[in-house]
């Protein structure tokens, strides 16, 4: 409920917490769009969290507060998000009513649908569209398993942060996209987030949102072959995944290994869009926009591409975005930005 005296936030600040990295993101409000006020990323050691999973809760916290030390100390409040398992999306719809009653419809709806007990969640809503003629509502339910989001309050909460607001990758990279793109009502898109652990697809039809789902792969399954294929220790790893280490392994090797390795994650698309399809009715997907740092892994948009036959293009969140390129050192900041997705479109949320 927003209380009619509250303020909107000035300037929101958010942590993408993701399994190879965290990314943080402060954007403030201007007359003219958004401004980026502070932005940074720093790796995390590659079993500390698996899969939304906190295995090493310590070394997730020291990470967090090293990197607010390093790119904006004076931070108290942070949006965040989670993905994968624990969060379930469901659209249906109701009679239109407003306030409590819409609440209580909602609610009543959910507890018919939620594969989890209502009681073990936390829920969010928001109304899609409204049909007058039929005096109906869509609604989109956001359902959180409650026990994944108190443990990642407890942590931020010990890492000396407060969390305004917890909300879901695949929202975030939705929310990036609409501030920064025009989203055309005549082309199919899908939103395509590859992680490390967890890849996150949103699809877009008639120039609204129309469902989302999680796959359970990403980069780490590449980073792993890579490793064993060409016995790298984990700094060098990243280092040919990120493309600095050209001319040390072979090229047609190294296209090879990655296209193979991200055989999981290409067939759990191809499967996400199949199942799109049939449900949404439609013949194709006319178009990707590609964001994450799969974004930026080799090859492995081109992977993507002729896997699923659609045309590609890499997401840039910080396209409407003012920045001064010096706030992110010695990255370049059109290089990376695929990876803020999530960042950002947390960061642009309303917080009151
Ligand atoms: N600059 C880069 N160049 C190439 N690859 C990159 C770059 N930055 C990140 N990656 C790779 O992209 C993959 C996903 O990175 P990303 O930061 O999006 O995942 P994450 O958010 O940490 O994970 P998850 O969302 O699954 O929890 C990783 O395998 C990482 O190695
Ligand atoms: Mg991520």
């Amino acid at each position: 409920m927003r209380l009619p005296f509250r303020r909107r936030a000035k300037s929101v600040a958010a942590l993408d917490i993701g399994a190879s990295s965290i990314k943080y993101v402060r954007l403030d409000r201007r007359a003219e769009g958004f401004a980026l006020a502070a932005a940074g990323i720093r790796e995390l050691p590659i079993e500390a969290l698996v899969s939304d999973e906190i295995k090493d809760r310590d070394a997730v916290i020291f990470n967090i507060q090293g990197l607010l030390d390093q790119c904006d100390p004076r931070t108290t409040d942070v949006v965040v998000s989670i993905s994968g398992h624990g969060v379930i999306t469901d659209k249906f719809e109701v009679d239109q009513k407003s306030g409590s009653e819409a609440e209580q419809a909602i609610l009543f709806e959910a507890e018919q649908r939620s594969p989890f007990d209502v009681d073990d969640v936390s829920m969010d809503y928001h109304v899609l569209r409204t049909d007058d003629a039929r005096g109906k509502m869509e609604v989109l339910l956001v359902a959180a398993r409650r026990e994944i989001v108190m443990e990642y309050l407890n942590l931020l909460r010990d890492a000396g942060l407060r969390t305004p607001v917890v909300d879901t990758d695949a929202f975030a990279v939705l929310n990036a996209y609409s501030i920064n793109y025009d989203i055309d009502p005549d082309r199919v898109t899908a939103l395509i987030n590859i992680g490390f652990d967890t890849t996150n697809v949103v699809f877009l039809k008639d120039g609204i949102y129309h469902s989302t789902r999680d796959i359970s792969s990403g980069g780490r399954v590449i980073y792993e072959v890579i490793q064993r294929e060409f016995r790298l220790n984990q700094e060098m790893t990243m280092k040919v995944i990120r493309g600095e280490l050209e001319g040390t392994v072979d090229h047609d090797m190294l296209r090879a290994t990655i296209r193979s390795a991200a055989d999981e994650l290409l067939t759990g698309l191809e499967v996400a869009f199949s199942y799109f399809k049939t449900l949404a009715k439609t013949d194709a997907v006319d178009w990707i926009v590609l964001s994450g740092g799969g974004a930026l892994i080799p090859f492995l948009p081109e992977s993507v591409q002729s896997k699923l036959n659609v045309p590609i293009e890499i997401a840039n969140p910080l396209r409407n975005i003012e920045y001064d390129p010096d706030l992110f050192g010695e990255l370049e900041p059109e290089k990376i930005a695929p990876v803020l997705a999530v960042g950002v479109g947390l960061a642009a949320r309303e917080v009151y």
